[in-house]
């Protein structure tokens, strides 16, 4: 079923859960996340940036909030790191349940304009709405954006920006970033500043870069409010580099029938072990 992000995060923050947030570039993906999901009797939510709105074009959405809408369990179909009012209202005529605006590199105040003005235009038609305060990592090889210094969110600006612009969800910085960090460096992610900010922020929190980072980290952060985490790399890693072994094995392979299957296997042996590990498995 297709459900509003506010309705479901509130659900997740009550019983302190996050769910998992796939982003989506092809049909394969749409498939191994709510199949997963409902292996695991967990919500989950697709999320697709203006990157991959630009590759799938929009008719493709209209498949993916289908696809939503029949699920056995509960879905969100989100727009991922919107990065303008035109991407935030494209996403919501294209039907998305919820949206995010990334203002995070304008200036606090601009940040608070921009957000603030998103909250009013979604609002108006049911949509929730996550923005962001401090920036993510970024890291060689993910077309996420991000920034080459981690700005730690800061949790008087945090209560704030929550105050000032009406937003549904907050993602912070805490020190992940996206993609897959070089020579095995896992990053240390603060999680008595995520403490604070819960503390002093009463909605729910959003975990960006969720990919490559410690399990027994990412454990600890639903504990503290984080009701959402995104998840690119690590499933689309899982993906093409099956893909790629076995096309390399396969060398004269054409058929998508053939060559899909254990692609997609991979992806969703990764999926059903976020939603073990984010603690959403058998909350649907
Ligand atoms: P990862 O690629 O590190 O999983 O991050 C995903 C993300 O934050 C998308 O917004
Ligand atoms: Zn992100
Ligand atoms: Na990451």
């Amino acid at each position: 079923m297709l459900m509003n992000m506010k309705d479901l995060l509130a659900v997740a923050y009550k019983h302190q859960f996050a769910v998992g947030s796939f982003n989506v570039a092809n049909s394969e993906f749409v498939r191994v996340i709510i199949e997963s999901a409902e292996e695991k009797n967990a919500p989950a939510i697709i999320q697709i940036h203006p990157n991959e709105v630009e590759l799938l074009g929009d008719d493709f959405i209209t498949y993916v909030r289908e696809s939503c809408r029949n699920a056995k369990v509960p879905m969100v179909i989100h727009l991922d790191h919107g990065g303008s009012v035109e991407d935030v209202m494209r996403a919501i005529r294209n039907g998305f349940t919820s949206v995010m605006i990334d203002a995070s590199h304008a200036s606090f105040e601009d940040n608070i304009a921009i957000s603030k003005e998103v909250v009013k235009l979604a609002h108006s038609v049911n949509v929730s709405v996550e923005a962001e305060l401090g920036t993510i990592g970024s890291n060689e090889g993910s077309s996420e954006g991000g920034a080459d210094v981690i700005l730690y969110t800061d949790v008087d600006d945090a209560k704030t920006f929550v105050e000032q612009t009406g937003i549904d969800t907050l993602a912070i910085a805490i020190g992940t970033s996206h993609g897959q960090y070089k020579h095995d460096r896992q990053p240390e992610l603060k999680l008595d500043l995520l403490a604070e900010i819960n503390k002093n922020v009463d909605i729910p929190l959003v975990l960006h870069g969720g990919s490559d980072n410690k399990d027994e980290e990412i454990s600890q952060t639903y504990l503290h409010g984080v009701s959402k985490i995104n998840l690119s790399t690590d499933m689309k890693n899982a993906f093409f580099k099956e893909m790629r072994r076995f096309l390399i094995e396969n060398d004269t392979a054409y058929e998508p029938d053939m060559i899909m299957p254990s692609a997609r296997k991979a992806a969703q042996e990764v999926v059903k072990k976020k939603m073990d590990l984010f603690n959403s498995t058998n909350q649907a």
